[in-house]
């Protein structure tokens, strides 16, 4: 039985080598699988009316076909499996693996001759969805911070972009880390951006991360949570970012009242004691200044005055 059906192999081979042979065209399109997912490489026929009579997949440097298919048997690896054979000899494989990756040759038997195509095939696998976390947890409006977005089980590397509440882009002051793994051959990269602020303004809030896998096409997302130091009453994330912005509204609030305040007692003691020299606005300005700049910036050269 088995050697009638190796007669007929090699019967169809010695039909196949006819003398036009080099007239049949086949072309398949580079493969990118999907970890887990289906992949199918497409490959289709230059010629018209072509039939396929049988395919052999070997992996390069290899004997034995990794996958035949030889009339509607097929044999190997139960994975792979011919698809849409009107138009071509494309190949499907279900679950696709890691070790799927490779160069093939890849023999097409057809009724108007044979071709010997070599293939390659890569494998990506998606990021998960980014978590996020901070240092410190409790954030100080106007301290310092590191705003954490890691993303895992992806392959190859990728990378992490950031964006505050006005869309604005914060991905230079940002710092990527890689951590390539491969656990029993499941490849996969690690990456954890690290965003720093050295003063961070909680009114930039919700800062967004964006993982993007290597071909810079969008694989998850995610909005920080951010805890802040002084108005940790809600727990409720969505509340504590309200509360952060009556807390705002409140500061600013304040100390527009407090300037006005200021300016009238300037007003009441000028009044009372005639006119002053024209240096006072000025060291009003400075002391109004000093509040609002860091420590750093604090010392008020005349420069600043200009
Ligand atoms: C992200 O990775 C950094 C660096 O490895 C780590 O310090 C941080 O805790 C991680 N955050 C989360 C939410 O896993
Ligand atoms: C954000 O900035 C990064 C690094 O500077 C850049 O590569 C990226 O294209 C920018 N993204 C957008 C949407 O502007
Ligand atoms: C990953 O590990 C497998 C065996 O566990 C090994 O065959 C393969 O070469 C490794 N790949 C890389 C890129 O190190
Ligand atoms: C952060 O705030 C929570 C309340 O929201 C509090 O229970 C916790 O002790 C604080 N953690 C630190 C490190 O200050």
């Amino acid at each position: 039985m088995s050697s009638v059906k190796v007669m007929l192999v090699v019967s169809l081979f010695i039909l196949a080598v006819k003398p036009n042979s080099g007239l049949l065209k086949v072309e398949c399109l580079p493969a990118v699988g999907i970890l887990a997912q289906t992949t199918v490489i497409r490959c289709v026929f230059k010629n018209k009316d072509i039939h396929i009579l049988g395919v052999y997949l070997t992996k390069t440097g290899q004997n034995k076909p990794f996958f035949s298919q030889v009339g509607s048997e097929s044999s190997g690896d139960p994975r792979f499996s011919l698809e849409n054979l009107a138009v071509g000899p494309s190949l499907q494989i279900s679950d696709t693996m890691f070790s799927d990756e490779g160069k093939y040759e890849y023999r097409v038997v057809t009724d108007s001759g044979f071709k010997e195509i070599q293939l390659s095939i890569s494998v990506r696998a998606k990021y998960k969805d980014p978590v996020t976390s901070t240092w410190p947890k409790n954030v100080t409006d106007g301290g310092p911070a590191s705003l954490y977005c890691n993303a895992t089980d992806g392959y190859p590397e990728g990378f992490i972009h950031w964006f505050d509440r006005s869309g604005t882009n914060w991905t230079i002051n940002s710092e990527l880390t890689k951590v390539p793994k491969n656990i029993s051959g499941v490849k996969s990269v690690a990456l954890s951006s690290k965003l720093t602020f050295k003063s961070i303004n909680l009114g930039l809030a919700p800062f967004r991360c964006i993982v993007f896998n290597s071909k810079y096409v969008q694989d998850g997302e995610n909005t920080l949570k951010i805890t802040s130091a002084i108005s940790d009453v809600n727990k409720d994330s969505s509340r504590s970012n309200a509360t952060n912005i009556v807390a705002g509204v409140m500061v600013i609030g304040s100390l527009i009242v407090g300037l006005l305040f200021a300016l009238l007692c300037f007003k009441k003691r000028n009044a009372h004691h005639g006119r002053r020299p024209s240096a006072h606005p000025i060291l009003s300005y400075e002391t109004g200044r000093a509040d609002e700049d860091d420590v750093e910036n604090g010392d008020s050269s005349p420069e600043k005055l200009q």
